[in-house]
Formats: C-alpha cells, structure tokens, sequence
C-alpha cells in the first residue's frame, strides 16, 4: 500500500510517500520520500504560532514539498495525463479557493506530471489550529479528486503514540506492544495519559487542566529571554546546570503531584518561575540553575503520574511520545527508575526526528486506519476539528 501522508497541524508542512509491505501492525515500512518544511523562523518573531500565518504558509509550501516528496521518490512523470474535465477542475478551485494560488499551483503540476499512484491519502484532520489543519484536508481532498485515491482523516496524537514505537533506523516495523499499555503525550498542545487495551483503542485517564508540558516550557523559555520555541534551550540550559552542579536558584512547586489522580497543572509551576524571576537581574549560571530547577519540577510530576498510571492499570509497556519526549533528563529519569521499579515493562521513547510534528507518523496512523478510507467523492465528511480527541469514548 503506498500511502502519501499530508500533516499541517501546527508550524510544521510535512508530507511523505511510505509502501507499508504487509499488514498493520507487523508490516514493514519503507519511506520514499519525506519532505518537511519547518516555520519556527516566521512565528519567532511573535514569540508563538499565529493561525493565520500558519495556514498562509502551509498553502505555499505544500505543493514545492508533494513535488520534493516525489521526485525523491523516483520518475514521478506519468506516460499519460488525462484532461481534466471542466467540472472536475471546478471542484478543485472551489476546495482550494480560500488558499490564493493553490488551486493553480496544483493543476499546473499535474498538467505538468500527470496522474501519480497513490493508494491512500493520510491527512491529519486534528487536534490543532483549525486555519492551518484545514489547508491539509482540502489539499488532500482536492488530490483524491484529482488522482481518484481514497482519504483517510488521522488523529494527530495517535500519529506520535505510534511515531514512538516505530523504528525508523533498524527495522522499519512498529515495535510490537504488548497490552495494557499507558501513553504519555507530551506535547506543545497536549499533555495526556492514555490507556490502551489493544492497538487503535485510548482511553484517556488524565490530561493538564490548564498549560500543556511543552507550552511551559515555551513560556517559561520566554521568560528567561529564549526565543520561540525555547524548549529545547531551557533542556540545554538545565543541563549545563546539572554538570556544573549548581545549587538551587529557586524552591519550585511540583503541582498536583499528590493528587489522587492522572491528571497534571503546569500554570501554577509556571508563575512560581515567575514569581522567582520578577526585578532580579539573573547571572548565566541563575537562568541555568532556574531552568534545571524548572525541569527537575515538570520531571518529578510526569513521573510520578506516570507510575501510578502504570500501577493502576498493571501495565506490561509505556509509549512517551509528543515533542516534549526529546528531552534527554525526562528520558534519563524515566529509564533510571522504571528500570529500578518496573524491570519487566518495556519503555519506548521516540528514535531521533521521529518526537517533534512530522507526516512519517501520520502515514503510520494511516495505514493503521486504512479501512476508514473515504472515497474521493465522498470526502465533504472530512472536516478540520481543532479539538479532535484521541480517546475512544
Ligand atoms: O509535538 P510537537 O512537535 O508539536 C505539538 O504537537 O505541539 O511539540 C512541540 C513542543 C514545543 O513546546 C517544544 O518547546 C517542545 O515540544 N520541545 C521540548 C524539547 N524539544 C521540543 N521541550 C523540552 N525539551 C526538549 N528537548
Ligand atoms: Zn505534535
């Protein structure tokens, strides 16, 4: 099955052509081509993600990136082009007309290459921001028209549980979970822990109540004067005050850590980093030592949730995926004591490049939703949903 996957979610234009050999979940996976365009430059400027430019950008950059994802795919020039009947191209202007020069961007490279075979389309549908999913979803309904292939609508969050048990260096397989399993998404948009039963199945036993991890992290970064998204510099920064072994700059609350349930608060920790910076003038070593303090704080409660997740539920495997799992200390920690205090369960984190927002992971989700294809008719049902949530019930 060659699946195209299409992900527009957030700042990131990321499309991918993938041959699933086999059936899910023990098929192998081989990536043809893989194409991501990263807006991070744009929206540093207003120290977050701004919708409208989100989506202004995706419409760009999408059709130079279906080309890139092809020609690295091999000789995408097709022996035949079909004319497009004049209906056919009016249904492609009017899905494509909110997005100023897409629709013609779009029948000039298949006037210019033709018909490409394509089994499915994966596009995320949501969560995320609404202006930039939609830009995804008309795209691939306009090409499903066009190249008659079906589309299927993914979950963004089910894209990074299986993104983090995929193994994109060594066997190109999923690693194949055994159940119960708890996920732990940790992301710019979302912190949940889910349970799964069985493969395709969450239930979602806790969630933030207020700022998702990644989002603290982007706040507090702010704060500290690192740009959008800081996440990763505050990690950077922590660690340098970890080798330096520099004492405490501040005492931080770990909110909700003894709360009797799986759900998590980051806005409290945030203002008490706040609070800690207000009318001081912070050395290099201050920011770092804070920084640490701030990521030890955010450690401590994701573990501890983590582990009575594991305990309730007697869980045989934990998936940590989103973003925020790229972060070297939050993985050293959990290794360290699920190795101490769960030896038998399996732990996977995400290979490199496979944490942060990208479509490898959509198309995973695609072939794993593969029998919920829509006819390329019939897409009208697909629809943009910012709020789209990962769990069954
Ligand atoms: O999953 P993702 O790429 O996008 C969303 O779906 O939100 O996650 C992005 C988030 C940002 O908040 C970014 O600051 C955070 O992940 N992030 C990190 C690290 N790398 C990315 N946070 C902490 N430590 C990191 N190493
Ligand atoms: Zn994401």
């Amino acid at each position: 099955m060659i699946i195209l996957s299409i992900e527009t979610s957030c700042d990131e234009t990321a499309l991918s052509l993938i041959e699933a050999k086999g059936d899910f979940p023990t098929a192998t996976y081989e990536i043809h081509g893989n194409a991501l365009w990263s807006q991070i430059d744009i929206h540093k400027e207003y120290g977050g993600v701004f919708p409208m430019i989100a989506k202004r950008e995706h419409a760009v950059t999408i059709v130079p990136l279906l080309e890139k994802v092809l020609d690295e795919a091999g000789d995408y020039d097709a022996e035949y082009t079909p004319a497009i009947l004049p209906e056919l191209e009016e249904k492609i202007r009017k899905l494509l007309e909110r997005e100023p020069g897409l629709a013609d961007q779009l029948l000039t490279f298949h006037a210019e290459h033709g018909m490409q075979t394509i089994d499915i389309i994966a596009v995320t549908n949501g969560p995320g921001l609404e202006p930039a999913l939609w830009v995804g979803v008309n795209f691939a309904r306009a090409i499903a028209l066009l190249w008659d292939v079906p589309v299927v609508p993914i979950n963004h969050m089910e894209g990074h549980v299986l993104a983090s048990i995929y193994d994109v260096e060594e066997d190109d397989q999923l690693a194949q979970v055994a159940f119960p399993a708890i996920s732990l998404l940790i992301s710019g948009g979302h912190t949940e822990l889910l349970l799964m039963k069985d493969w395709g199945q969450y239930e979602k036993i806790g969630q933030t109540r207020d700022d998702a991890v990644g989002e603290a992290y982007d706040k507090v970064a702010r704060m500290m004067g690192i740009s959008y998204p800081g996440g990763p510099e505050v990690a950077k920064q922590a660690e340098q005050a970890r080798k330096k072994k520099l004492p405490p700059y501040a005492t931080l609350p770990s909110p909700m850590l003894h709360s009797k349930d799986f759900d998590f608060s980051f806005s409290g920790l945030k203002t008490a980093v706040r609070y800690a910076i207000a009318d001081q003038t912070l050395s290099p070593d201050d920011i770092s030592a804070l920084a640490r303090d701030f990521e030890d704080a955010v450690t401590t409660v994701l573990l501890k949730k983590t582990l009575a997740a594991i305990e309730a539920h007697d869980a045989k495997t934990l998936i940590v995926g989103g973003g925020v799992s790229a972060n070297t200390h939050i993985k050293r920690m959990f290794d360290a004591t699920l190795l101490l205090e769960h030896p038998d369960l399996t732990a996977y984190f995400p290979k490199p490049g496979m944490s942060t927002d990208n479509s490898i992971m959509i198309a995973l989700a695609g072939h794993a939703r593969s029998a919920n294809a829509i006819l390329p008719t019939g897409t009208d049902v697909i629809r943009a949903n910012g709020n789209r949530s990962i769990a069954n019930n």
